[in-house]
């Protein structure tokens, strides 16, 4: 044994001076259109993190100081969190990294792999450090892949996917918080000398408390348009920790990756563990760009299809709740057409015969159609629906089960469930046990039956209404600790099966509204349930929320009859996202019907303004009495803007708004949109023209004219 640790470390040795790393300068620079990235290999063989920030002209420099360790090891001489921290097999607590060799891959002209390769000098132990570069975009995606070449087992302590350090006079964290419809309630504060956590212990459902995203502004806190921000995010759809770490000598260290707690994960030998992606980008320019490229990213490399057109879908969840039948749906299915959506989402209460789905209390699992309220099945109400001309989709909950289900009978142990302790519900179900194979094979072959055998359905929305309590995989047995990564890798299995399967099929990603909402889950999905809570005041600060760091079209907005609001108001508010409906269009006047047909026909005419274009936050309802937004296509010929009075008081003075991301030369023409049947503009500069320079330089007022509460106006901007 030690004869052989003797050969490693000479072999580790020869390697550090073939790849000549012994020269303290050898850099790793990783571009982007504006960011530098430099990575250093010092001459003692680590590496270090020299700089990340706006692009340096010469990055390649010898005066840019080492730095801090890039991917900081655990039980070796740096006391402050690690990144990585394993105990090898025979019971060794510490880790050295040194750099072996890096390798650079052209994906694509925009895209590029940076994967840098570490290992201990004594144990066969190795690291890759993978830095995925979107250079338009000016988005890194980090992450680690961790290879055990012992003979037995190693654990993880600690497994980032990203370790990032900054050096600035102050640190301002923006975070994101909520719970069940309350989402997105955001927060920034001043980062003192200590640890910070935002963190999940949930599971399933993980963020339904903390976000897997933030912002980060260095030195004062950013706003729309000044400041540097780090703008970052982790995509993993189960436990997330983002680590700051602020120090003796005022640096900050930032680690992000699943949370290790109570998942100390056995690597068995031979075995590689690839950590979740980190994804972040970083603008000197204010978290606007933050957001803009963050947005650019996710379109065109995260989300399914975030390049493509959406269906506006009305739902039934709000209007009928769990009471209704066949005939009621089909009637439903005509609202769809009355007001010019294209597709109607059956939500829950569809299934189950031996416990039906009356309410929440029974039936998750058994997802067969309860005959007694759809004696037809699916298929005839896909039938109705293509006779009707439009489609048809459904609510599911693969991964839940109600004790009082067929499904729990057959399989008592498919649960999570401890051993010797009361069983532990929220909305009367628990989880399945998707550490176990055979539990997840059931999940995708229920998907797989459901879209395969239903030809013509044309959504599904894919629910998840609890997190773990009380959890225990009976598949795991004695050895729990990689129930919580092990349970998001099964997901990912059974998501990634149906994908293949199902390659253009589109799902909602929903969480008892949006507790579960991240980059992987939405490399599967082409949008995410925002909330339950629908009031459009609430939605206002929310959909403001997300657009942080997702995209407007993958936030599914309805409009519904929570809030007291004008259904004008509620559907402008819906309009800023991905429209859709869930309110009983029967019920509705004929005026109220006649703006809803007006407001979809608008939408589709300009909803690709919201779904591809730029978007500009102008006015922030967290520091006025009000919000007001703009989309604005690539070449600068369209634009829409929304403007939210909020709690407005009768007389109280509003600036001019200063528009952007118009081209100054160009001419545009404004004009108010989705009026009130029958009802005239009262904008004041309605059908005017103005030149892109004065409404970027000048403004407009875009709120005295219907400065009352809860009102609101959305302006076409039109090229000449
Ligand atoms: C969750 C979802 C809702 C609805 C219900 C159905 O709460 O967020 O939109 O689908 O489940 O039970």
């Amino acid at each position: 044994m030690k004869n052989k640790m003797i050969i490693r470390a000479a072999l580790s040795l020869t390697l550090l001076l073939t790849t000549g790393i012994m020269a303290q300068t050898k850099r790793i620079v990783l571009e982007t259109a504006h960011t530098s990235m430099v990575l250093t290999v010092g001459s003692n063989g680590r590496l270090y993190q020299s700089y990340l920030g706006e692009k340096l002209v010469t990055a390649d420099n010898n005066k840019l100081p080492r730095g801090k360790g890039a991917y900081v090891t655990g039980g070796m001489d740096d006391q402050l969190q690690p990144a990585i921290r394993v105990t090898h097999t025979n019971g060794n607590p510490s880790l050295e990294l040194f750099y072996q060799d890096h390798q650079v891959k052209q994906v694509d002209a925009n895209v590029s792999e940076t994967v840098i390769k570490l290992k201990d000098p004594q144990y066969p132990v190795a690291v890759e450090l993978h830095y995925q570069v979107f250079a338009a975009e000016d988005v890194i995606k980090a992450w680690t892949e961790i290879h055990n070449g012992e003979s037995g087992e190693i654990t993880l302590y600690d497994y980032a996917s990203s370790m990032l350090h900054f050096e600035a006079k102050d640190y301002w964290l923006t975070q994101f918080h909520g719970d069940w419809a309350a989402e997105m309630k955001m927060q920034e504060s001043k980062l003192t000398s200590g640890i910070k956590e935002i963190d999940s212990k949930l599971g399933t459902r993980a963020a339904m408390f903390q976000s897997p995203f933030f912002l980060l502004s260095l030195n004062k806190l950013s706003d729309e348009n000044t400041g540097e921000v780090l703008a970052g995010s982790l995509a993993w759809t189960g436990n997330f920790r983002f680590h700051f770490e602020l120090d003796q000598s005022n640096s900050l260290r930032v680690i992000s990756g699943i949370n290790p707690y109570a998942s100390a994960y056995k690597l068995a030998a031979g075995k590689t563990f690839t950590t979740p992606a980190f994804i972040f980008t970083y603008s000197a320019r204010g978290r606007g760009q933050a957001s803009r490229n963050m947005h650019a990213w996710a379109r065109l490399y995260s989300v399914m299809e975030g390049d493509k057109p959406r269906m506006i879908l009305l739902n039934n969840w709000e209007t009928t709740s769990f009471k209704f039948d066949e005939q009621k749906l089909v009637s439903i299915l005509d609202d769809v057409n009355k007001i010019g959506a294209d597709l109607f989402l059956l939500d829950d209460g569809w299934f189950g015969n031996k416990y039906p789905r009356s309410n929440d209390k029974a039936g998750l699992g058994d997802w067969q159609p309860t005959r007694s309220k759809l004696p037809n099945g699916i298929g005839f109400l896909i039938k109705q629906a293509q006779v009707k001309g439009t489609k048809f989709g459904i609510w599911m909950e693969p991964e839940m089960v109600n004790p009082k289900s067929e499904l729990y009978e057959k399989h008592p142990d498919w649960v999570l469930r401890l051993p010797d302790r009361p069983e532990n519900y929220q909305r009367n179900q628990m989880v399945l046990d998707l550490a176990n194979p055979e539990v997840a094979e059931f999940v995708f072959n229920t998907m797989d039956a459901l879209i395969g055998n239903n030809p013509g359905l044309a959504f599904v929305k894919w629910d998840c209404n609890r997190f773990m309590s009380n959890a225990w995989s009976p598949y795991l047995k004695q050895d729990q600790s990689n129930l919580y990564v092990d349970y998001v890798l099964n997901l990912y299995k059974v998501l990634d099966r149906l994908h293949k399967k199902y390659p253009h099929f589109p799902m909602m990603l929903c969480s008892g509204g949006g507790s579960r909402i991240d980059y992987h889950a939405l490399q599967y999905f082409t949008e995410f349930w925002a909330s339950d809570n629908t009031d459009p005041l609430e939605r206002v600060y929310m959909q403001w929320g997300y657009s942080y760091l997702f995209p407007s079209i993958t936030v599914a907005s309805h409009v519904t009859s929570w809030g007291k609001q004008s259904l004008k108001f509620r559907t402008d508010v819906a309009m800023m996202g991905k429209l859709g409906y869930d309110i009983d269009v029967s019920k509705m006047t004929a005026d109220e019907l006649a703006f809803s047909k007006q407001a979809v026909a608008n939408y589709k005419r300009l909803s690709s303004l919201v779904w591809f274009g730029d978007m500009y936050r102008l006015v922030s309802p967290y520091e006025e009495n009000r919000a007001v937004l703009m989309y604005v296509n690539r070449e600068k010929s369209k634009g829409l803007l929304f403007n939210y009075n909020l709690n407005v008081r009768e007389h109280e003075t509003v600036a001019r708004v200063r528009l952007q991301g118009l081209d100054p030369k160009k001419e545009y023409k404004l004009e108010e949109i989705n009026l009130a049947p029958g009802a005239k503009p009262v904008f004041p500069d309605n059908g005017k023209t103005f030149s892109g320079d004065f409404l970027m330089k000048v403004g407009l007022d875009i709120c005295s004219w219907h400065l009352k509460a809860l009102t609101s106006a959305v302006i076409e901007i039109s090229v000449l």
